[in-house]
């Protein structure tokens, strides 16, 4: 099993938006309203967005193959002068295989790079298995967020940190 870390290109962005949406839908049935997962995934993965975002030499976005097998992507943003892991989706047929803890160790050496000596991220409350695997990582809770992010909808996050 060989897993393999690049960044995203602009060519890339169909597959991820559409991985995105897999992961969303399995992962947040029970915990977002289908309207919510709708609005959100519209806002985050809008082609032209991640397009620009793709060419950001401010942001650092990844997918992980497996085998060769578009298995996975993280985001990474400066936020607030804060290095922020701001997206990390898994296939659901490719979870638990230590894809998510490749990408998390291949973003830290990122950040560790750029001098920064932590890296924080914001997770959904309800979201246990996401909450479970960051723990595993190394990041601890450090705070609460309600955020208003439009159209009466809102993120009920943790925010979390890892030392680097
Ligand atoms: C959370 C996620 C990124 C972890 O990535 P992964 O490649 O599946 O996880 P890893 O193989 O690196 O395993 C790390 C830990 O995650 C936890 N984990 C992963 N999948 C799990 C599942 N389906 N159920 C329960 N725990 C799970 C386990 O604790 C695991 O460690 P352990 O087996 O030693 O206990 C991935 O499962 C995912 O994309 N989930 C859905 C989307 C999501 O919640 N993303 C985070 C949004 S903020």
């Amino acid at each position: 099993m060989s897993i393999d870390i690049r960044p995203i290109t602009p060519d890339d962005v169909p597959a991820i938006a559409s991985l995105a949406r897999t992961t969303w839908l399995n992962a947040y049935a029970n915990i977002l309203s289908p309207e919510q997962i709708d609005y959100m995934l519209a806002q985050r993965y809008d082609h032209a967005r991640l397009r620009t975002e793709a060419g950001d030499p401010q942001k650092w976005l990844r997918q992980a193959c497996l085998d060769g097998i578009l298995a996975g992507f993280a985001a990474c943003e400066i936020h607030k002068g804060e290095f922020k892991l701001d997206k990390l989706y898994i296939h659901p047929d490719m979870q638990r295989k230590g894809i998510g803890a490749a990408l998390v160790n291949h973003v830290a050496t990122l950040a560790r790079e750029r001098g920064f000596s932590a890296m924080i991220l914001a997770v959904n409350k309800q979201n246990e298995q996401g909450i479970h695997a960051y723990t595993q990582y190394g990041f601890r809770v450090r705070d609460k967020t309600v955020t208003d992010i439009g159209n009466g909808f809102v993120m009920d996050d943790y925010i979390m940190e890892k030392t680097l």
